[in-house]
């Protein structure tokens, strides 16, 4: 039975800590593992059937059109369209706003996905656990260590059935280590609920004496999932969780996208796919090269590196754990180490332009260096220039700095 599929995609006043990437590039679109971040997404969706797949955020319109179009190209299983919100709405306001759209043609149910998830998407389970159960709502749950659990929605679920019995969005003292991965499979009626909810924030702000508006998130057509749709929703009884051992994590900082380019990278390389490089002395996989990138034979890269389009790396140059962007340019003998080099950036030749290792499974992407928390991969954000010898380590560069002497440990505005 087909289902259609809505990504959430945000806009402009969100992915605040993208910056400085989203200053250039809403997050959505920002290439990880050579391919915009919502590509993996429907790429995800390819292997269920979906015939109808929105994205709902509120940038122009005019943002997603040449995605659209390719992507409408590349996956013709399912025709792709924009519906923008006149104002941020929240999670689930926008659900609500669109509902004719969602409901159009009946459909039993749709699956709700985060776009700034990085994760294997397992759908179909999903819709297994939702046939077995005949349930009305499935979410995607990961298991985290106790410590990071309270920064995300904590599920409380019975071990053997998988019904969820509790939710809490950031719960304050520690409830469950279970938590929100942002995927959701909601049965149509959901949309009853979340007119339900709108109804009884209506009645609060008109009964409620002491009622304080500046308290809400944005307007009051703002309704988000998270808090106002999944506690409830926990309260019935047919509410379930399908716990995923594979990877899973979230696309927040712009550090971020360096973990999540590794494990992207990883899956591909373990599903054998075709456009990554061949391994050889010089490429320790996986790696990816976009085409039109030009990259000299005595350079090594990997593991866990993407080259966007028309990038160059010179003679002797080492990456690993890296992105290099659309025209960047690395010249012979430097090291880039993860890091992420924005558009049109320049390093030059012995530069040394590296972060932190972090593990891909940690969660966040600060470490501690004497004391100070530092982002733990150096970004270089559009048209930044490195010059020769230039030793750069776990700093932020926004767009247009020229870095002409050492620095460490700073974001350089
Ligand atoms: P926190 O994680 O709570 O700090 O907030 P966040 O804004 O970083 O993300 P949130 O978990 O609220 O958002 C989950 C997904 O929904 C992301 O992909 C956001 O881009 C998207 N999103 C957030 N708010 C809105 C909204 O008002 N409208 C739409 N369409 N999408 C949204």
């Amino acid at each position: 039975m087909s289902t259609k599929a809505l990504i959430l995609v945000g806009g402009s006043q969100r992915g605040t800590r993208f910056r400085p990437l989203s200053l250039d590039q809403p997050k959505p679109l920002f290439d990880v593992a050579g391919h915009p971040i919502i590509w993996h997404c429907l790429t995800a969706l390819t292997k269920i059937e979906v015939k109808e797949v929105f994205l709902i955020g509120y940038y122009d319109e005019s943002v997603f059109r040449d995605f659209i179009r390719d992507s409408s190209k590349e996956f013709p299983q399912f025709t792709i369209k924009y519906l923008r919100e006149y104002e941020p709405l929240g999670t689930a306001g926008g659900l609500y706003h669109f509902r004719d759209v969602i409901l159009k043609g009946s459909p039993k149910r749709f699956f709700v996905l985060n776009a700034d998830v990085c994760c294997s998407f397992p759908l179909k389970e999903m819709l297994q656990i939702a046939d077995d159960r005949e349930a009305e709502a499935v979410i995607l749950g990961t298991r985290v260590s106790n410590e990071a659990a309270s920064n995300f929605g904590c599920i409380v679920s019975d071990p053997t059935t998988k019904r969820v019995l509790h939710y809490v969005e950031k719960p304050e003292s520690h409830i469950s280590n279970l938590i929100n991965c942002g995927v959701y499979l909601f049965g149509s009626s959901i949309i009853f609920k979340i007119r339900k909810a709108m109804e009884i924030k209506a009645d609060r702000r008109a009964s409620d004496p002491l009622y304080d508006p500046s308290e809400e998130d944005g307007s009051e057509n703002v309704l988000r999932l998270e808090q106002d749709i999944l506690g409830p929703l926990a309260e019935e009884k047919n509410f379930y969780v399908y716990e995923t051992r594979d990877f899973w994590r979230q696309i927040k900082t712009a550090g971020s996208a360096v973990p999540a380019n590794a494990l992207y990278l990883q899956k591909a390389y373990q599903s054998g796919a075709e456009d990554l490089a061949a391994a050889s002395t010089t490429i320790i996989p996986p790696v990816y090269i976009h085409p039109t990138a030009t990259v000299d034979p005595t350079a090594k890269l990997g593991p866990n590196v993407s080259i966007g389009p028309r990038a160059h790396v010179g003679a002797g140059a080492r990456v690993k754990d890296s992105i290099v962007l659309e025209d960047a340019e690395i010249k012979h003998d430097a090291c880039v180490l993860y890091s992420i080099v924005g558009w049109n950036a320049r390093i030059g030749a012995w530069a040394r332009v590296e972060g932190t290792p972090i593990s891909v499974n940690q969660h966040s992407t600060t470490v501690l260096k004497n004391g100070v928390k530092v982002q733990s991969v150096t970004i270089l954000a559009k048209d930044c220039v490195v010059h020769d010898e230039i030793r750069v380590q776990n700093c932020v560069c926004l767009p247009y700095k020229e870095l002409k002497k050492d620095v460490v440990n700073e974001v350089i505005m």
